[in-house]
């Protein structure tokens, strides 16, 4: 099948070939049946053609522009409360039906519904129904993670010369902002139309001294649910005094869209030469080890479920994928692509392009099927996130690029999600 057609060299051309270049079904048959409209109207006399063109050529993007806003307002509903506090609910749609609903707690995605092959719209990321089941604790389900993505060794770092005590909430180490981190507050939201497509921008504010960290941070993220059928992700921050900074999203992707399937079959590509080995609590040791020969080579289309079980130490350390793999940059902070993401069967097919420097693909390995929230079941390695962010542990590893802001300095990200389909 064209998506792992082999015969091309070097791993770069294996990337492209894993994106989708067919054409996707419900846009074809939108635009075609707009443009034979246009057309069959006006076949009265050549320069009666020549006028409505030229009136069409000027009035058409904006009139297209207008009815696409039009049928694709931003809906808000209540979602429940925290405490005294109203969660709300966004719902985003663009011009093909891709929808995405998010909430304010946590900044979260809560669904995101695209198509099959076969124009089948379904939920492709782990989430619930109710805030309730989110309250009752999920590992970050679409949520918007900060102040620090990912773990930090021993809860601890040292900036400046002074040193900082985090809450240890993952064994030994602080994981994703700490016991209450960026995903467990309710956001502030904006909705905002623009040409490419609807945007929801969220805003935190996090006092100095919360969960340990320095500075009073401002943080936002904007969501755009593109017209071409991508979501954009952006992040910014300012800072009151020097923090590190690390925001990512924590979607868990199921592009099968049953929830219940593992997503051992899906097919994976990931744009790195390098990786960064852990220790037995996940964090880095501190080297960038060559995929070269390992299970950790993505750089040409893998079946994820392979070699998870292999036996290699770092697959055994990460009980499975749970690492951070260092992104091939032609610059840093280019927008390049990072990943792209295939499931066979339904042929929804998730291309990733980010600024961010690293990605950590872990595959679920910590879903236990036990009931959570609401009652759902998800069960082991349903779901899997790829998560653009910084290496983890960089506050401690001064290799790493950094992740420091200080005053004056704008944090700022941005992470692309192409939802495509191949035949
Ligand atoms: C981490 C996993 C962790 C999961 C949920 C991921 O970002 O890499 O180790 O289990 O988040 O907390």
């Amino acid at each position: 099948m064209p998506l792992i057609a082999g015969g091309l060299e070097g791993p770069s051309s294996y990337l492209l070939r894993q994106i989708a270049t067919a054409a996707q079904p419900w846009q074809d048959i939108a635009l075609g049946s707009s443009n034979g409209r246009i057309m069959r109207k006006h076949t009265v006399s050549l320069a009666l053609s020549a006028v409505v063109c030229l009136v069409a050529a000027v009035v058409w993007p904006r009139a297209a522009l207008a009815s696409e806003s039009a049928h694709r307002p931003i809906e808000k509903s209540s979602f429940g409360r925290v405490g005294n506090d109203a969660v709300e609910i966004y719902t985003l749609t663009n011009a093909h039906g891709i929808e995405a609903r998010i909430m304010t707690y946590g900044a979260a995605i809560v669904s995101l519904k695209t198509p099959d092959r076969a124009g089948r719209f379904q939920n492709i990321v782990l989430g619930f129904d109710t805030l309730d089941a989110y309250l009752a604790g999920v590992p970050y389900f679409g949520a918007s993670v900060g102040r620090y993505a990912n773990r930090i060794a021993d809860g601890r770092f040292t900036l400046d010369g002074k040193s900082y005590q985090l809450p240890k909430n993952d064994g030994p180490n602080s994981l994703h902002g700490g016991a209450r981190g960026f995903d467990k507050h309710i956001w502030t939201a904006e909705s905002i139309q623009t040409r490419q497509g609807a945007a929801l921008r969220l805003t935190y504010v996090s006092a100095a001294g919360e969960e340990g960290y320095p500075g009073r941070l401002t943080a936002h993220v904007t969501y755009r649910l593109d017209h071409d059928d991508s979501l954009v992700i952006e992040y910014q921050a300012v800072t009151t005094a020097p923090t590190p900074v690390n925001l990512a999203n924590h979607a868990y992707f199921n592009l099968s869209g049953d929830l219940q399937r593992t997503i051992l079959d899906d097919v994976l590509t990931i744009n790195a030469d390098l990786f960064t080995p852990v220790n037995a609590t996940l964090i880095p040791i501190g080297e960038l080890r060559s995929v070269t020969n390992t299970s950790f080579d993505f750089r040409k289309p893998q079946v994820i479920g392979r070699r998870i079980n292999d036996k290699d130490e770092q697959l055994q350390l990460g009980h499975g994928y749970d690492h951070n793999w260092v992104l091939n940059k032609t610059r840093p902070e280019a927008l390049t692509l990072a990943a792209v993401l295939t499931d066979p069967d339904s042929g929804r097919s998730l291309e990733i392009r980010t600024t961010q420097p690293g990605l950590q693909f872990y595959s679920g390995n910590f879903l236990d099927g036990k009931p959570s929230g609401g009652g759902t079941v998800f069960k082991y390695r349903t779901g899997l996130c790829l998560e653009t962010q910084h290496f983890p542990d960089s506050p401690n590893q001064p290799a790493f690029p950094s992740t420091i802001l200080r005053p004056g300095k704008m944090y700022s990200a941005k992470t692309e999600l192409a939802f495509r389909v191949v035949k």
